[in-house]
């Protein structure tokens, strides 16, 4: 087992529910698989390298060795909210050095470059919240066809990261998060998510979808107004119309 990985296995967090148990491992297919089959409530699944490693709408996650945190977490239950809380978390987690925003639906970006992704995914009652986040990457470590879109938090920031802090960081704010919804507090983080999404009002390109988002509802869905009327947007890609999300 890695260094790294050693470190992770012990962590001591401060929390209640995330990270109960962690489990490390050097190589796995994608996290989310293992969490979806065997996870328990509670677990973080992490690993050094995924060889599968899953984005959304079918994508590759881009996973090497060393350079990001690929991980997962597991909760058991009907769950709402939680792609919020998680990407809250991360956000959060780097606040003290460095501002990500939040790009719809659940992307991190910093200096328009996408830092962090997360996939929630859910069977059989349980779970996987799924985040990977790009840390000691430089650009020429990304596969040439993400070089002009993807970033890591220290070609971007220029300071060095410690994946263990991070880590810790980003699971004590994911269960505190889980926690307020657990406690029915789903509008209040709903709320801040939308907020930190920042899109009300703006103008919006989603594939064939453009208009001015008049507001994100319940589950996160745009609600785009076009000429053609309104539209329901759940997921996709976006861009903001003269905008520099
Ligand atoms: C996206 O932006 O498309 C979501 C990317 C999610 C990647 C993470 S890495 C850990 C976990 N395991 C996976 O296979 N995917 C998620």
């Amino acid at each position: 087992m890695s260094a790294f990985l050693d470190q992770i296995v012990r962590l001591d967090l401060p929390t209640c529910r995330v990270g109960r148990r962690i489990l490390g491992f050097d190589v796995i297919d994608s996290t989310n698989t293992y969490a979806l089959e065997h996870g328990r409530d509670g677990d973080v699944i992490v690993a050094e390298r995924q060889t599968l490693g899953r984005g959304r709408l079918g994508r590759v996650w881009h996973s090497p060795p060393g350079l990001g945190l690929w991980f997962t977490a597991v909760l058991e239950g009907p769950w709402r909210g939680l792609q919020f809380a998680a990407a809250l978390a991360v956000r959060d987690a780097a606040a003290d050095r460095c501002a990500l925003k939040v790009k719809w639906p659940n992307d991190l970006l910093l200096e328009g470059r996408k830092v962090c992704g997360i996939l929630v995914e859910d069977r059989n009652g349980r779970v996987a919240v799924g985040i990977g986040i790009n840390v000691h990457h430089r650009i020429e470590d990304f596969p040439e066809g993400l070089r002009g879109k993807a970033g890591s938090l220290e070609a971007l920031t220029g300071v060095r990261w410690d994946r263990v802090d991070l880590l810790r960081n980003v699971l004590t704010h994911l269960d505190q998060n889980v926690m307020l919804l657990t406690e029915g507090r789903f509008d209040e983080v709903r709320g801040r998510w939308a907020e930190a999404c920042a899109l009300r009002g703006r103008a919006v390109q989603c594939g064939d979808v453009r208009g001015t988002v008049q507001a994100i509802d319940e589950d996160g869905a745009l609600l785009i107004d076009t000429p053609a009327g309104r539209r329901r947007i759940v997921s996709g890609d976006l861009d903001i119309v003269n905008g520099d999300h």
